[in-house]
């Protein structure tokens, strides 16, 4: 595997997954847990930062620390499930600028179709984190980074809760420059594109669209 993919088996990262997967939780709880694990996993995806050493006066005296060095962030949501992970790496950097991409898979080519892309002017001089909590054919992400890569994006990240092995071998075919943060690669993909056993459809399980007893019936 990629040195590239990383997946973080933090035990709170693994525990909440599993709370996120329950089809018996409610769009209340599984918005929550989304929100944790965004958390979680921005802290994990943001460990190769760079750090410069600095000096600061404590209420006591001056002392030697450090602070953030590298290049400042962009966050890229991919509509509409990546919502759900913003606020969760804002609170991590919260001087973040946040783009948005508009992406649509048909039901019947799983193919990805853009409908709206907004993205920070100043795109090229920041490290980029595209937030998407599925990758499951990989349609979505692949379109979201080559779009970042014509904007001029350089450093790219994708973090998704949960990732199929069909994708992770189509970024990583298309991107050797990419990391790819998840918690979990599951074991394929159904007839609808549905990562299994997976967490259903993340959009609509954040925003409550489609009952949750219809989620994985194949
Ligand atoms: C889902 C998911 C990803 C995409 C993954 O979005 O949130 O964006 O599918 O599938 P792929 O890897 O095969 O492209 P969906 O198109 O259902 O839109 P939504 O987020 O608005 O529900």
């Amino acid at each position: 595997m990629s040195n590239r993919i990383h997946v973080l088996d933090h035990p709170l990262i693994q525990h909440k997954l599993t709370i996120a997967r329950d089809r018996d939780i409610g769009t209340k709880k599984f918005r929550e847990v989304i929100h944790e694990l965004s958390l979680l996993m921005g802290y994990e995806a943001t460990k190769h930062f760079s750090l410069e050493e600095c000096e600061i006066d404590t209420p006591l005296g001056r002392g030697k620390t450090f602070r953030l060095a590298g290049k400042k962030v962009a966050v890229v949501a991919v509509l509409r499930a990546g919502l759900g992970m913003v606020d969760g790496i804002l609170e991590l950097i919260p001087n973040a600028k946040v783009g948005h991409v508009g992406m649509y898979r048909d039901p019947d080519t799983l193919q990805a179709r853009r409908y709206f892309c907004q993205l920070p002017d100043d795109i090229n001089h920041r490290e980029t984190i595209v937030l998407d909590p599925m990758l499951a054919t990989g349609g979505s992400a692949i379109a979201t980074l080559g779009l970042l890569k014509e904007r001029g994006a350089g450093a790219l990240s994708l973090i998704c809760v949960v990732a199929a092995p069909e994708g992770i071998h189509r970024i990583v075919e298309e991107f050797d420059d990419v990391d790819i943060y998840t918690a979990a690669i599951d074991e394929s993909l159904d007839s609808h594109g549905l990562i299994m056993p997976g967490l259903g459809d993340v959009g609509d399980r954040l925003f409550g669209t489609v009952s949750p007893t219809w989620q994985g019936n194949d």
